[in-house]
């Protein structure tokens, strides 16, 4: 039986780790045991807990509990937490997803203890160091032993940064196994969707049943953090609502941002977007609604990496709030766009998107990447 150590902390992380605990509970009972640490950088009710029993995720062995601080803080104090848990587990290995300050501290803690990484969502590159996640995931990557991109441009940028594809085992973090196998995040939707449509209680509770919508969400630094990106975004959405008078925006909001909303924008203009009757801004939701609410969607404008290939998986055009995305191939296909936090770019986006016949051929794999990363951790750790 091999151990691995499963590190989550923010929502994404919580939500992506439901396809690898069902795949390691289904198909990996008797050779994978999955010891789970939550670092505790997301707490509130409806950022981490709501995802736990719906999505039957094991609750975790250990909670850090490190809530919010600054990034060097956060990240100091998972360390030093951390490595505790593993001293005592022992694991084969350590698995981290995506980009956050919790998949930092996982990495710079395994790689200090010479515990194999496994990193899931590897390679992924936005080439803007400005952003805190691309410098988590570059140190990630490079701290890592098996590397699994969800997309063909992860790959090629980890062959580009001198990953060399053809590795022979044992793997180690000098002598890396890369792979290019589909998305979990493709995983969950397959698995989940139909449930969401049935047990959802967002669209009832909002009475969307027969409306239209556009469904956003809002939470990178690059937009909260700047009065004027969030202002020229919501400035964006007034003009959306009027150019599309049978429309609503829904808009589960996180924290971070109703928190910036509250600091920085001009207080006239705060009340006149929560008053208007077709923006409708709702506390963040769970996974099972969000689901619902991006499969009866029209469209999305969002800053949320999950939200893009959600929109994606959803067979929804979606107009992106950065400068850039990590996945270019939605832009590639003409399927959605990149309008930053600038007002005439999203409104423009969503005009051109609404208009379009869009196609949507296979991306992410086939929605059993979960099973693969299993397999090979069972087999090379
Ligand atoms: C983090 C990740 C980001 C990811 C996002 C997913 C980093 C650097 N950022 O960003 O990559 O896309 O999670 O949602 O790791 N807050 C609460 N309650 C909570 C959690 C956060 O009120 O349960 C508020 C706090 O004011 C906190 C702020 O949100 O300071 C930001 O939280 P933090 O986890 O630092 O960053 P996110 O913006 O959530
Ligand atoms: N999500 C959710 N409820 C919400 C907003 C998002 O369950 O109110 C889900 C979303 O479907 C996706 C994940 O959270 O699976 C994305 O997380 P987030 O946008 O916070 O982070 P990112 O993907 O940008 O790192």
């Amino acid at each position: 039986m091999k151990k691995i150590v499963t590190i989550i902390g923010a929502r994404p992380q919580i939500i992506k780790s439901a396809a690898i605990s069902r795949a390691v509970r289904d198909e990996f009972g008797d050779q994978l045991q999955e010891v789970i640490v939550h670092t505790g950088q997301h707490y509130d009710e409806n950022m981490s807990s709501v995802f736990f029993d719906e999505m039957n995720i094991p609750e975790p062995h250990y909670n850090l509990g490190v809530g919010s601080a600054s990034h060097g803080k956060q990240t100091a104090m998972m360390i030093e937490r951390l490595e505790v848990i593993l001293r005592d587990e022992e694991p084969n290995g350590l698995l981290v997803y995506g980009d956050t300050n919790s998949t930092l501290a996982g990495a710079i803690t395994a790689s200090k203890m010479h515990i194999p990484i496994v990193h899931v969502e590897a390679g992924l590159r936005s080439f803007n160091k400005s952003m805190p996640e691309e410098v988590n995931r570059v140190v990630c990557d490079h701290l890592s032993t098996l590397l699994f991109s969800p997309t063909k441009a992860g790959y090629l940028h980890l062959k580009a940064e001198g990953f060399s594809p053809k590795t022979t085992p044992p793997y180690s973090p000098d002598t890396p196994k890369i792979y290019h196998c589909g998305d979990i995040m493709l995983d969950n939707t397959l698995f989940f969707k139909d449930v969401a449509l049935q047990k959802n209680t967002v669209i009832e509770m909002n009475q969307l049943q027969s409306k239209n919508f556009f469904l956003s969400t809002i939470h990178r630094g690059a937009n909260t953090d700047h009065a004027t990106h969030l202002t020229a975004i919501f400035e964006a959405f007034l003009t959306i609502l009027e150019n599309f008078p049978s429309h609503s925006i829904v808009l589960p909001l996180h924290p971070r941002t109703l928190k910036n909303m509250e600091e920085r924008l001009e207080k006239d203009f705060l009340e006149n977007i929560r008053n208007h009757e077709r923006m409708i801004i709702i506390p963040p939701v769970s996974y099972l609604n969000i689901l619902a609410l991006e499969s009866k969607c029209d469209l999305l404008i969002t800053d949320s990496g999950g939200l893009q290939k959600e929109a994606y998986f959803n067979e929804k055009p979606c107009v992106i709030l950065r400068p850039e995305t990590e996945w270019t191939e939605i832009v590639e296909q003409g399927n959605a766009v990149i309008a930053n936090a600038d007002k005439a770019k999203i409104v423009d986006g969503v005009d051109k998107l609404m208009q379009k016949k869009l196609k949507f051929p296979p991306l992410y794999g086939d929605g059993s990447a979960a099973v693969f990363v299993c397999e090979q951790i069972v087999k090379y750790l």
